[in-house]
C-alpha cells in the first residue's frame, strides 16, 4: 500500500523503538555493561560485585519514590506475572477484590480466582474505560492496576484502605512515570522492561511494613502449601541481604540500575512533567486530526505512559506499521492484539523523547493523509 512512499529523512526518529515492553534500552547502557568486562557478567550474585548493584537499585528506588525507610524493595525472578500468583497465595488472607479494566488486570483477577482457599471478587468496566477502585467490605486486599497496558488507561486516584487491608498496585507499565504516591500503597510492583528500561524476567515489589507483616503472618500458616520459589519469606529475607532467592539475570539488574540512576538525576517530579508533556503531544495530535481519535474518551484516565489512538478505518494501520518496520524506522506501535481495533499504541516511556514522538506523529500523519 505504501510501496512508493518516500520517508522524509527529517522525520526519521533517532531511535525506532516505541514499543510498550520490552521497551527502548539505551545503547549507552549496553556499552557500559560491555565495559564491565570480566568483572560483572559471569560472577556470583551472592558476592559484593552483584549485591552492590542490587543495593543501589533498592536504595535508588526508595529515593526516587520517596518512600518511608521502613518500606522494603523486594525482588525476585518471574516477572509481574509471578506476583499475580504470589500475592493471591501468600498475601490475601480471606478475600481479594480486583478492579479490572483490561487484559492485564483481568489476568491478575483470574490468577487470584484460581486459588481455592481465598474468595475473589471482580469489579470491572469495559475495555477503554477507567476505574480507580475503593475499599470493599470484607476484602483484606484491594487490587488495582496503575496503568492498563492493553488499553492505555491509568488510575486517576488511589483507593484509600484501612489498617487491616492491603492495597496492591500492579505498576508494571506505569511504575515510575504515572503519578502515584507509593507511600500510600502496600505492594507496588512492576517488571523492569517498561519505564525502567531493562530486560524482562525480574519482579520488583516495594512493600509497606503492613504488607511485610501480612506476608510473614500467612507464611506461618503451615496449612497453605506455597512453592519455595513463590514463598514471600524467602523473597523478603534474600532482598534484605541484597539478593534474590534464586539466580537472577545479571544484565537485567545492571541495566535497570543505570535507568534508576538516570531517573534519579532528574527526580520524580521532572520525570512526571516530561511524561505529561509527551502525553499532551499525543492526545492533542489525536484531537486535531479528523482521522484520529483518542481511544480513551475520559480524559482523567488517559495514560501518560501508553497512548492508544484509533485511526479512520479507511487506512489500515497494519499497512502503516508493516511498512515502517520493514524500513527499520519505527517498531512496536501496534495496538494490543486482543482489542482488535484499527489503532496505534505508542509508548511514552521515559527514554522515548519528545522530539522522536513529534517526528513519529508527523510521519504517521503524512502516511495516512497520502491515502485519504
Ligand atoms: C500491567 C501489566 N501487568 C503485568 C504484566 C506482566 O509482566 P511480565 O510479562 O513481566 O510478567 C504486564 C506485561 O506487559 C503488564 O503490562
Amino acid at each position: 500500500m505504501f510501496a512508493n512512499f518516500e520517508i522524509p529523512p527529517s522525520l526519521i526518529p533517532s531511535d525506532p523503538r516505541f514499543g510498550c515492553g520490552p521497551s527502548l534500552v539505551p545503547t549507552e547502557f549496553l556499552e557500559s555493561l560491555a565495559k564491565t568486562g570480566h568483572h560483572f557478567m559471569g560472577t556470583s550474585h551472592r558476592k559484593p560485585g552483584v549485591k552492590n548493584v542490587v543495593k543501589e537499585i533498592q536504595d535508588g528506588l526508595m529515593k526516587y519514590f520517596n518512600v518511608p525507610s521502613d518500606y522494603l524493595v523486594v525482588m525476585g525472578n518471574g516477572g509481574a506475572t509471578l506476583l499475580f500468583d504470589m500475592i493471591a497465595l501468600g498475601i490475601v488472607e480471606k478475600k481479594a477484590t480486583h478492579f479490572t479494566c483490561g487484559e492485564f488486570s483481568e489476568k491478575w483477577f483470574k490468577s487470584s480466582k484460581a486459588v481455592p482457599w481465598i474468595e475473589t471478587d471482580q469489579v470491572s468496566v469495559p475495555f477503554g474505560k477507567g476505574l480507580n477502585g475503593k475499599a470493599f467490605p470484607g476484602s483484606d486486599l484491594i487490587a488495582v492496576t496503575l496503568n492498563e497496558t492493553s488499553t492505555g488507561v491509568q488510575l486517576s486516584a488511589l483507593p484509600v484502605v484501612d489498617e487491616n487491608t492491603i492495597l496492591a498496585v500492579d505498576a508494571t507499565s506505569g511504575g515510575g512515570q504515572c503519578p502515584c504516591d507509593v507511600s500510600k500503597t502496600d505492594i507496588y510492583f512492576f517488571s523492569p522492561q517498561k519505564v525502567f528500561a531493562s530486560d524482562g524476567g525480574l519482579w520488583v515489589a516495594i512493600m509497606s511494613p503492613k504488607a511485610l507483616a501480612r506476608a510473614k503472618k500467612i507464611a506461618a500458616d503451615k496449612s497453605r502449601y506455597v512453592p519455595d520459589i513463590m514463598n514471600w519469606t524467602n523473597a523478603i529475607s534474600n532482598s534484605e541481604q541484597n539478593q534474590t532467592y534464586n539466580t537472577p539475570a545479571l544484565a537485567t539488574l545492571f541495566i535497570m540500575n543505570e535507568q534508576v540512576k538516570r531517573m534519579n538525576l532528574l527526580g520524580y517530579s521532572e520525570v512526571m512533567k516530561q511524561a505529561q508533556n509527551k502525553a499532551d503531544l499525543l492526545y492533542s495530535w489525536a484531537e486535531k486530526k479528523p482521522y484520529l481519535s483518542a481511544f480513551i474518551e475520559e480524559k482523567e484516565f488517559r495514560s501518560v505512559a501508553v497512548a492508544t489512538i484509533d485511526v479512520d478505518p479507511k487506512v489500515n494501520v497494519d499497512d502503516v506499521i508493516k511498512f515502517l518496520e520493514k524500513k527499520k524506522v519505527v517498531y512496536g506501535i501496534d495496538g494490543y492484539r486482543k482489542l482488535g481495533r484499527n489503532q496505534f499504541r505508542i509508548s511514552l516511556f521515559h527514554n522515548i523523547t519528545h522530539g522522536d514522538l513529534q517526528k513519529l506523529t508527523e510521519l504517521l500523519s503524512l502516511m495516512i493523509e497520502s491515502k485519504l
